[in-house]
């Protein structure tokens, strides 16, 4: 895995002192306050990335190199209270109860709606190539919660990972099936790849998730993140397969959305009624922070969503 091409002032001085090899970044932690934008949100993946699989030119003991670390947290926090600017809690809904009607009653733009008519082979490329950045790493920022939860919650998140991981089976592990499915359709199955194509929008997805993974203080929001994610996978995912099909694409990647008709219409009911129940039994002053995952997952993927379908001139249907 290589490290990016710089988008601005800040990832000009972060990703030359990593590439360079020095451990000062003096100069990266004055540049961290003022970035904004694709700049910002790309040296925060850098760091995030050191905690995933590295950079094969960055020494593995900047991973918890402390100046590197004030940078992410600079950067993160400014994440988070945008974020946070953007929701507004739900009042008198019970999560458990009330979170798939809540998710029913959210009108977004759908792109797995333009997949299943209307889209053209050249757009659903496009989309592989953007979204590989989460697809090829899909459960790994959730494994991070799974210590930080009680007996209830830990014992069905487990449950939930062990199929995203595959159920032991290499074959089946779902980031892994996406890799077989872009290797199938021509694509490059690396998740860097395409980073240098890929939009602020897929960036704060991104980190959005593995600050929520990284920090025991999120657990709430990346519980309910998770929720929201997997409530509003089933169908999309049977419209992405439908679309793929008309297109005519590999049935390695047909594969991968088909699984995910089936088992998240299993890990929906999982993720609200057995984790973020469970957490909220011991836990119960995390139920703000379960909506603000769940809100901020589907805010994000509507920002990516009118973010495509104005790219190729569609006009936006509401779901
Ligand atoms: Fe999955
Ligand atoms: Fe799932």
């Amino acid at each position: 895995m290589h490290l990016p091409h710089p988008r601005g002032p800040l990832t000009e001085e972060l990703l030359g002192a990593l590439r360079s090899g020095i451990d000062d970044f003096y100069a990266v932690l004055a540049a961290a306050p003022t970035a904004t934008g694709e700049d910002a949100a790309l040296a925060l993946w850098v760091l995030h990335e050191l905690h995933y699989r590295g950079f094969g030119e960055v020494p593995e003991q900047l991973e918890w190199d402390p100046q590197l670390i004030r940078v992410r947290r600079v950067l993160e926090h400014d994440l988070e209270n945008r974020l946070r600017d953007r929701f507004t809690a739900p009042e008198g809904l019970s999560f458990v109860e009330d979170v798939f009607d809540w998710i029913d009653g959210h009108e977004g733009p759908s792109l797995a709606r333009h997949v299943h008519r209307d889209a053209d082979r050249e757009q659903v490329l496009e989309l592989f190539r953007l979204r590989s950045l989460y697809h090829l790493k899909e459960a790994d920022p959730t494994a991070w919660v799974v210590p930080r939860l009680g007996v209830r919650a830990k014992a069905a998140l487990m449950e939930l990972q062990y199929d995203e991981y595959g159920a032991g089976d290499p074959n089946r592990l779902h980031h892994h099936l996406f890799a077989e499915g872009m290797r199938a359709s021509g694509l490059e199955p690396a998740y860097d790849a395409y980073l240098h194509l890929v939009p602020l929008e897929v960036l704060e997805q991104n980190n959005a998730l593995s600050m929520f993974g990284l920090h025991r203080r999120l657990r709430g929001a990346a519980l309910g993140h998770l929720a929201a994610f997997e409530a509003t996978s089933s169908l999309p995912s049977r419209r992405m397969a439908q679309g793929l099909e008309r297109l005519g694409f590999p049935a390695e990647m047909v594969d991968y959305y088909a699984e995910h008709v089936e088992a998240d219409a299993v890990h929906e009911q999982l993720a609200v009624r057995t984790i973020c129940a469970a957490l909220l039994e011991e836990e119960p002053e995390l139920e703000e922070d379960l909506w603000f995952g769940a809100f901020t997952c589907l805010d994000l993927e509507d920002r990516f969503a009118r973010t495509m379908l104005a790219r190729w001139g569609v006009e936006e249907e509401v779901a």
